[in-house]
């Protein structure tokens, strides 16, 4: 049975779907904490109503960006966590923090890495007239948004979109990805070979990409 520890930072709904997939489907790992670096992250409350342990490291006064991982990093290990799960955590992160968790901790991304990195990913993506678009489950390594990529969806760029409406389908191919992900590692099927991820050839090939068909 692996602990996975979630951070959060906000709303929380990756974090949200994660829980109940990990519930109903049943995975051999259990949700140890969900961890925030802000007290008034709404997805604490679903957390908590879950049953899920759930802490606030708050990340504002300290005098280094290492001090504060020192000490997120000593509760998340409080968890035994064997897997991290970033999901909206709005915080970036040291070199050393990273490298204590590699190849053990995750993130999703909101855009078709190696496509548009940092922020306003849907914005980035109407400004370039792309076509398709999607969200990205990768390693976390110690340079922002570019580690092995582990599950990517597919969404369609629509004329009329606007960020909020892409976000919108982006996140719900989010929650189905983020979740596929995980168990695949909870399972034992993902390994790092030269700087990617493999997926064991058990899980269907048609699993581990989505395009989504839904154009709201
Ligand atoms: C998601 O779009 C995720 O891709 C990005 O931050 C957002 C978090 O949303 N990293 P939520 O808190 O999971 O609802």
């Amino acid at each position: 049975m692996k602990n996975i520890v979630i951070l959060i930072s906000g709303r929380g709904s990756n974090m949200e779907a994660i829980v109940r997939t990990a519930q109903s489907e049943k995975w051999p790992a259990r949700i140890a904490a969900v961890i925030s670096n802000r007290a008034d992250a709404a997805g604490l409350e679903f957390a908590s109503s879950m049953g899920i342990p759930t802490a606030v490291v708050p990340s504002k006064g300290y005098a280094s960006r290492e001090a504060f991982d020192a000490v997120l990093q000593e509760k998340i290990d409080q968890y035994e966590a064997d897997l991290v799960v970033l999901a909206g955590f709005m915080r970036i992160l040291t070199a050393p923090f990273v490298e204590h968790y590699s190849g053990r901790m995750i993130n999703i991304h909101p855009s078709l890495l190696p496509s548009f990195r940092g922020l306003h990913t849907h914005q980035q993506a109407i400004d370039a007239g792309v076509k398709v678009h999607g969200a990205t489950v990768h390693f976390v390594t110690p340079d922002l948004d570019v580690g092995p990529i582990i599950a990517q969806a597919v969404v369609p760029v629509l004329r009329e979109d606007t960020e909020d409406t892409l976000a919108a389908r982006v996140l719900r191919q989010e929650h189905v990805i983020y979740s596929r992900a995980i168990q695949w590692i909870a399972e034992g099927k993902v390994t790092i070979e030269n700087n990617k991820a493999l997926i064991d050839p058990s899980v269907d090939a048609s699993q581990q990409f989505f395009f989504s068909k839904e154009y709201q």
